[in-house]
């Protein structure tokens, strides 16, 4: 067996956070033993800049969707280059799609959102992909969409904040958990549960970068190669290795995202 790297499951190496130091911080990666990054999109314009990564750097792969912050920017032209883009041969997900109600309280945008979430996820089940779930004070609105709609289809709710309950209820319909910087703040009571209760089979390492800097960097900008103080997070909450995690969740990853 090859020696296990860290899959870096979601970032955003698009954001204009890294304007500054994009190239030399992602050359830096395999140093840090990263072995593989999954670009996600969130904006419209970011579609195009994932796919430049993805053709610039042999190991980063593409999530294609928009982010439900920019659901009603989104027009049937967008659908169609998502689905276009997904066809390329490291396009690994749908995503980030999903519902966030923390900006957007209005009902009216909340009907937005889901008729949005719902058209991606169906890209998603015709293109035979995962999608990447991002959920914002929206738990019971995304649980019932998915258990509606998404029935026999993959996928990770990303960067997981609610009660370890519904993480179980996640894993039984077949869903992975992405678990990032916030299990390494003191006070996240619920994602700890959660990171010990969910078999490691269904745990996806991430970093959300620039977003989420685990301790001891929160409120910094993150970068991938912090995602070793989550792994090791991980690990003293289960009682197993830091190594053990980063090799399962390697092979977790290339199994959903069918990386060979
Ligand atoms: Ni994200």
């Amino acid at each position: 067996m090859e020696t296990p790297v860290i899959f870096e499951t979601h970032a955003h190496y698009d954001d204009e956070a890294f304007a500054q130091d994009r190239e030399n911080l992602l050359a830096s990666m395999q140093e840090h033993g990263i072995g593989y990054i999954v670009n996600a999109c969130a904006s419209i314009e970011s579609l195009k800049d994932t796919e430049e990564l993805m053709e610039q750097y042999p190991f980063v792969y593409g999530a294609f969707g928009i982010h439900p912050d920019d659901a009603e920017k989104m027009t049937e032209e967008t659908l169609e280059e998502i689905r276009q883009l997904s066809r390329l041969p490291k396009a690994v997900a749908i995503g980030e799609i999903g519902l966030g109600y923390y900006w957007h309280k209005e009902e009216h945008e909340h009907e937005i959102q889901k008729k949005m979430f719902l058209a991606q996820m169906e890209i998603a089940r015709e293109e035979k992909l995962p999608f990447m779930v991002h959920s914002r004070d929206a738990a019971k609105d995304t649980f019932d969409l998915i258990v509606a709609r998404g029935k026999g289809q993959r996928g990770v709710i990303h960067c997981y904040s609610y009660s370890p309950e519904m993480a179980q209820e996640y894993v039984k319909l077949g869903y992975h958990i992405g678990l990032g910087g916030v299990v390494t703040f003191k006070n996240a009571k619920k994602a700890k549960e959660t990171a010990r209760q969910i078999p490691l089979e269904r745990i996806l390492l991430e970093t959300d970068s620039p977003y989420m800097a685990p301790t001891p960097f929160r409120g910094k900008r993150n970068n991938s190669a912090y995602i070793d103080y989550v792994a090791q997070e991980i690990a003293d909450l289960k009682g197993i290795s830091k190594e053990e995690v980063i090799a399962v969740t390697e092979e977790n990853a290339k199994k959903l995202f069918a990386i060979i």
